[in-house]
């Protein structure tokens, strides 16, 4: 016997297995096709090790909601791709002074909803708005009845007064209302290298009676940047990128709960439309215009001016602290 023969002989394949190997071909059309449920349940036992933990629970929701949201409306490669550049976008156009993400979730409502969520306000108390892209923090503590308008061409003056109120009506004093708004061209002042620092931006104290009294300019209305992934988005859903005019507060005081809102002008054409969905009904107020020489004149004052008069009402609970705070815009 040669060795050839020997190696035949002891060949691993014979004809029966030559035969056999197509049938296990065969046999393999009949296993089930992994469903994208399977893949969804392989990457949720992937990060089970942070089960109980408040990342693992958001991330699993992430993680289940925008594998709904895929199936839910049939999401193509090519559509995913899109999404990730258009966020790759966002990020290329924000600095310090712009932050293109949280433009996204303040015109996808988004902002709104985590607010009003977290905040839980008592009927009848002070209710959130956005805090929005341009709160600085660490502006000038003023005295009562400053003037915060430190520019020469903020627009028109505007008297803010009233007190800061416990649900049951009792003054609150050593309330801290820390304010900022544009001024009449809808510019705030870190994105606005012509305007003096903190320009517009202030921090009040309330007296014993819990009354507080600050002049600015009068809000108007102001695009929010369009020039960017967040402005084809608007203009692909056809919608205007206005703010109605409005005035931020982040209303504080020791044992009280923490309030970031707006106040937004009644005469506003954007009132009804506002691109961030920030208006809520008790946060609608009318500025009185004063004018004629007897107003004026028993007002101690020569030139016509708005007149607010708000209270602003905090229900107890925990004081937060703002984390967020834009830079200014260096002017090279
Ligand atoms: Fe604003």
């Amino acid at each position: 016997m040669t060795s050839t023969e020997n190696e035949k002989g002891d060949s691993p394949m014979s004809l029966d297995d030559e035969v056999r190997a197509p049938q296990r071909a065969s046999d393999q059309q009949d296993y089930h096709a992994t469903s994208s449920e399977q893949i969804t349940a392989e990457v949720l036992a992937a990060i089970s090790s942070t089960t109980g933990t408040r990342a693992g629970e958001i991330l699993s929701a992430v993680i289940r909601h925008a594998h709904d949201l895929a199936r839910e409306v049939r999401l193509q490669p090519d559509e995913l791709l899109a999404a990730a550049e258009f966020l790759r976008r966002c990020g290329d156009i924000s600095d310090a002074a712009r932050h293109e993400y949280i433009l996204l979730s303040d015109v996808l409502g988004l902002t709104m909803v985590v607010d009003t969520e977290a905040a839980g306000v008592a009927d009848g108390a002070l209710e959130t708005s956005a805090l929005g892209p341009f709160y600085r923090a660490g502006a000038p503590w003023e005295p009562n009845g400053a003037n915060i308008s430190r520019g020469t061409d903020d627009g028109e003056p505007a008297k803010i007064h009233g007190r800061v109120l416990d649900t049951d009506g009792t003054p609150i004093s050593d309330a801290v209302l820390d304010v900022w708004s544009t001024n009449a061209r809808g510019l705030y002042e870190n994105v606005d290298p012509t305007q003096p620092d903190y320009n517009l931006r202030g921090r009040f104290r309330t007296d014993a009676n819990g009354s507080y009294d600050l002049w600015t300019v009068k809000p108007v209305s102001y695009p929010i940047p369009d020039d960017g992934p967040v402005g084809e988005l608007l203009h692909l859903t056809g919608r205007h990128n206005m703010r109605p005019a409005h005035f931020h507060v982040i209303a504080s005081a020791p044992g009280y709960q923490t309030i970031v809102t707006e106040l937004f002008t009644d005469d506003d054409p954007y009132l009804d439309s506002d691109v961030v969905f920030g208006v809520k009904p008790s946060l609608v107020v009318h500025y009185n215009r004063i004018e004629g020489p007897a107003r004026l004149a028993a007002a101690g004052r020569t030139e016509p001016y708005w007149d607010l008069r708000y209270d602003f009402i905090l229900a107890p609970g925990q004081t937060t602290t703002v984390e967020f705070s834009t830079g200014r815009h260096q002017n090279h």
